[in-house]
């Protein structure tokens, strides 16, 4: 069985674009794969969060993505900062990663140019940081989006050049794992583009959304007069709306709205109504399951432990045997 490892920023909260574009493949995969989900608080700390604000985003992450469907009793889902191993291999990475081939990282640079007062180490090391967490488990197959890739190639950099140094074969290539066609980009609801929680108020449907919320920000979503030519293109505001029907709607209900479009006869007072019922059917056991699992404080700390237990585990071995090849040893 491939070991998958895939961190999680903990940034603001869930939404359906999050939910359709990455973690509904995460719930797909625990089944048949050995699978680490983290929340990635060491990475973070590189923006300085307060000690309130950081342990807040933590536990809202975890909650989310519990309340999703990660399954703890089949993956393990752990805290980053609750593993000290990965922070021990992280150091050892650092010896052999060079300032250089750092610097170059799109990433970096693009923080130094968003964030030029905060450039800190922690900054330039991330990619070593996230080689750990991969490496910590031996991870073959790691769910990321493109913009991962690149730090993904580091990883497979620091582990070869690891092996070579020390002239093992310990550590393998992980390579991406790739959803291709499965992978379905949400869109938002003010026009144009996907679903962003950066984008304007309104533009995203949040896990967290209470049914009104929900409508309000449906019926507000951008349209047009309609269409004026039987069986008419769909102008991108009106094809992300039948988008997002496509995710949480019954079949008939397309069908209906899809003719009555090629028709003309659409209302999209109507269309609306029926997407913000549909979506609020959908998110409502999510919801449920955030609230109560917001109000069992045991529940959660018995999850942690729990993630905590199994994550050592694993990285336990993996650094005593890193030890031992690098000659770090007991006398
Ligand atoms: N860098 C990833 C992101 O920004 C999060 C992350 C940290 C990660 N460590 C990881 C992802 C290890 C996969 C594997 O989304």
């Amino acid at each position: 069985m491939d070991t998958v490892v895939s961190g999680i920023r903990s940034t603001g909260n869930l939404h359906l674009g999050n939910f359709f574009g990455a973690i509904k493949n995460f719930i797909t995969m625990q089944h048949d794969h050995r699978c680490f989900f983290f929340i990635a608080d060491y990475h973070s700390l590189t923006t300085h969060p307060t000690p309130e604000n950081l342990h807040h985003s933590v536990r809202q992450a975890l909650v989310e993505y519990l309340a999703c469907g990660l399954d703890p009793e089949i993956s393990t889902i752990y805290i980053q900062s609750d593993l000290p191993e990965t922070a021990e291999l992280y150091l050892l990475l650092n010896m052999n990663a060079y300032v250089g081939e750092l610097e170059r990282v799109t990433s970096f640079k693009e923080k130094i140019r968003k964030h030029p007062d905060n450039i800190n180490a922690g900054l330039l090391t991330y990619p070593v940081l996230m080689a750990a967490d991969i490496l910590i488990h031996k991870a073959t197959k790691v769910p990321v989006g493109k913009d991962q890739e690149q730090h993904l190639e580091m990883t497979r950099t620091f582990g070869n050049r690891f092996n070579r140094l020390y002239n093992t074969q310990y550590f393998q290539e992980p390579v991406a794992f790739n959803f291709g066609r499965k992978l379905v980009k949400v869109p938002g609801l003010d026009g144009a583009g996907k679903m962003g929680k950066s984008e304007a108020e309104g533009n995203a449907i949040f896990l967290k959304d209470e049914a009104a919320v929900i409508r309000k920000k449906v019926m507000r979503a951008v349209t047009d007069s309609g269409p004026t030519m039987p069986n008419s293109e769909k102008p991108e505001a009106i094809d992300n709306l039948f988008q997002l029907l496509s995710l949480v709607s019954s079949e008939d209900t397309i069908k209906h709205f899809e003719d009555a479009y090629n028709n003309c006869t659409i209302r999209y007072g109507d269309l609306k109504k029926q997407l913000a019922e549909d979506l609020i059917q959908f998110v409502k056991p999510i919801t449920e399951r955030i609230n109560e699992m917001n109000a069992d404080e045991n529940y959660i700390r018995k999850v942690v432990k729990q993630g905590r237990e199994k994550a050592k585990e694993s990285a336990l071995k993996t650094i005593e045997e890193v030890r031992q090849i690098i000659g770090i040893r007991r006398f």
